[in-house]
């Protein structure tokens, strides 16, 4: 990817379509991919992530689905239907909603990519053995990890720390999207471990998400523009 462009996803955490809008028109050329995930979806519905695609961008669709497998398959199919380029699910609906999901995107035929994610990054080894799940957080990051890619996965949403882990236990052929990243210097108090730019690719990121820093910018495009900057650190 020679393009840093193509490795930025800008996350639309608004509350409206208008706002929404407000920003990828202020962020123009410098991206092209746009996260919408369940807060603007739950306000808008689907109808804004049309509207996205129409304009040209692509759609990173963050639901994180956990449900049935004939449930989960439905909306994949339904998001593929939309012209949604990657969404998510969560690895733990273990294998069969995990094959189910991948095998409706690949029926769908639309080059939609299937995301999991493994653990939140809100959960330390404490929160897990809470819910029954004895051990370290990374080991279940990567067992979680393994199981979703054997399930036909195309990658693996996980934070910098992760991501270098699980390109050491299972390779460099998988996509891996990273947020929790902050150009140097800024500063957001519900980002336990931030990681820069720079340090997300070298990590092993194929893409990064970068949310408040651009959309609470005074000047998304430059900001947009500072963190290109600090991907091409590692092109
Ligand atoms: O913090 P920021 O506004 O850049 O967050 C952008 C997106 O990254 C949010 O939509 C959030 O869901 C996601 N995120 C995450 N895990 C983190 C931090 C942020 O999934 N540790």
């Amino acid at each position: 990817m020679h393009d840093p462009r193509q490795r930025l996803i800008v996350a639309l955490d608004v509350s409206s379509a208008a706002a929404a809008q407000k920003i990828v028109a202020a962020v123009g050329d410098s991206a092209f991919t746009y996260k919408v995930g369940m807060q603007l979806y739950t306000a808008e519905g689907p109808q804004v992530v049309r509207d996205l695609i129409v304009s040209g961008r692509k759609v990173f669709l963050d639901l994180k689905y956990h449900d049935i497998p004939n449930t989960v398959a439905a909306a994949v199919r339904e998001a593929a239907q939309l012209g949604v380029h990657m969404l998510t699910v969560h690895a733990s609906g273990g294998g069969k909603m995990l094959r189910a999901a991948t095998e409706a995107a690949a029926a769908a035929n639309s080059g939609l990519l299937v995301l999991a994610v493994t653990v939140l990054t809100s959960l330390d080894d404490n929160d897990l053995e809470r819910v029954g799940v004895r051990g370290r957080v990374v080991d279940q990051v990567l067992r979680l990890g393994a199981l979703a890619l054997a399930d036909g996965c195309h990658g693996l949403v996980s934070s910098a720390h992760e991501a270098s882990e699980l390109r050491k236990e299972l390779g460099n052929d998988f996509v891996i999207v990273t947020p929790g990243v902050r150009p140097e210097g800024a500063g957001y108090g519900d980002q336990v471990r931030v990681v820069t730019p720079t340090e997300a690719i070298a990590a092993g990121a194929t893409y990064i998400v970068v949310g408040r820093p651009i959309t609470e910018a005074a000047d998304p495009a430059e900001e947009a523009r500072e963190i290109l900057g600090l991907i091409s650190l590692r092109e």
